[in-house]
């Protein structure tokens, strides 16, 4: 059995027992038909010590204040920032006994392709400030845990590099130009280098005001490039930063009838991103979606937007099952993964954690903070009396005292 010490040693051998050694490996159905015995197996670590917060720390020095503030900030006076972590506290988990759960399996599916755990690398961009190798590193570590990740229109590394060096689920996330064309080129290249599926952002008509980003003066390094985006996008935040490219080049006038032009592009599903109320939900999923993200954007853009937490319940109950939901913005520990999927999400998405992985540990980094999310999930699934992702109900979440919602849950 790995001992801290040992962990803690030699972390890449840690991993590798972590990984390799893992008995969740899902079958081809995606589904893990045994399950997890809800015991470590011999060659598994008792204990993952991860701390997001010691990553955190760590990739700041190592990163630099300019992309510190960048990776870190969100828009406003950041209220909205802790708020989404805060929310996840609004909610508790009402722990089952007696239930008989003798092995756990965290499997599942996003859009039909397996996974090994409901929670997958959110859409960040530039990631070539973190590590050399960019979305390259984060692709890998992805792929070795078994998770989907969703490659970033606005990453540094090209959409073709991600899919011949990591051969795990990827996502292709998109935002409407106001040149169609070149988001007409962007998703041909995803549809023809193995991505699944198309996540349109949408809460993006102008930047947010991102004012640590702003007040450092962010910009794109001259040995970086924005080489999925044909056009000017390299130039302008080279010059100007990412505010000017967001307000100057992405489509404001969205509407749901884009959600159609999208799909009409490729035989990919479109999954929408940045969906915040029941009615916009109801609205994605008429127009064809075959997925939503609930998502502020990591509250990068309304600071006085709701943290996603405490609206997921009425975005799944408005979406009843017709599409996937997703959710993101500041999940940082497993049980939340857990309330989560109780309230109703097919997964959830992790953005910082994911930066703050590569950043200090590169594909390695991302693969141990997947495998931790995914270890710790299955102790809260025993602990809450659930052996299978699909038996995780609404009764195991409760609202807690004092954050009561009438007329949504109890
Ligand atoms: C983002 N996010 C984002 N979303 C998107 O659709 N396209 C993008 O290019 C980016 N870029 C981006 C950069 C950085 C530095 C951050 C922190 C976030 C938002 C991201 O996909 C996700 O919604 C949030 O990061 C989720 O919140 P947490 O997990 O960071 O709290």
């Amino acid at each position: 059995m790995w001992s801290f010490r040992e962990w803690v040693v030699s972390p890449g051998a840690a991993y590798h027992a972590a990984v390799s050694a893992h008995p969740a490996r899902t079958s081809a159905s995606g589904r893990n038909s045994s399950g997890d015995d809800v015991r470590p197996s011999r060659g598994t670590p008792l204990v993952n010590d991860l701390s997001i917060e010691d990553m955190e720390r760590e990739a700041r020095t190592l990163i630099g204040e300019m992309a510190y503030a960048y990776y870190s900030g969100g828009a406003d006076d950041e209220r909205l920032l802790m708020g989404n972590v805060a929310a996840w506290g609004h909610w508790q988990l009402h722990p089952r006994v007696l239930a008989g759960i003798r092995s756990v399996s965290t499997a599942t599916s996003f859009l039909g392709s397996p996974v090994r755990s409901p929670v997958a690398i959110a859409p960040t961009a530039i990631q070539g400030l973190a590590c050399e190798e960019g979305e390259v590193a984060t692709a890998r570590g992805a792929a070795a845990a078994g998770s989907l990740m969703i490659l970033s229109s606005l990453a540094t590394c090209p959409l073709e590099d991600v899919a011949a060096e990591a051969d795990g689920v990827r996502w292709m996330q998109v935002y409407i130009l106001r040149e169609r064309a070149r988001t007409e080129e962007l998703v041909a290249r995803a549809a023809g280098s193995g991505y699944r599926a198309l996540v349109l952002t949408v809460d993006a008509p102008v930047s947010g005001l991102r004012l640590r980003e702003w007040r450092i003066g962010m910009h794109l390094p001259d040995n970086l490039a924005l080489p999925n985006l044909a056009g000017d996008s390299t130039s302008s935040a080279r010059e100007g930063g990412f505010m000017g490219v967001v307000t100057r080049e992405f489509e404001p006038a969205l509407t749901p009838d884009d959600i159609g032009w999208l799909a009409g592009l490729s035989s990919l599903p479109v999954v929408v991103k940045g969906v915040q109320r029941s009615d916009d939900a109801a609205r994605c999923v008429e127009a064809g979606a075959a997925g939503v993200v609930v998502s502020n954007h990591g509250a990068r853009q309304l600071a006085d937007a709701p943290a996603t937490a405490d609206i997921l319940p009425e975005i799944v109950d408005a979406v009843a099952g017709r599409a996937e939901v997703y959710v993101d913005g500041g999940v940082r520990r497993a049980p939340d993964v857990l309330k989560a999927l109780a309230l109703g999400a097919r997964g959830v998405l992790v953005g910082r954690p994911s930066l703050w992985a590569v950043a200090t540990g590169g594909s390695e980094g991302v693969a141990r903070l997947l495998t931790w999310y995914e270890t710790e999930l299955r102790r809260a699934m025993a602990l809450c009396g659930v052996g299978t992702v699909d038996a995780i109900e609404r009764t195991l979440v409760r609202r807690t005292p004092g954050w009561e919602i009438p007329g949504v849950l109890s």
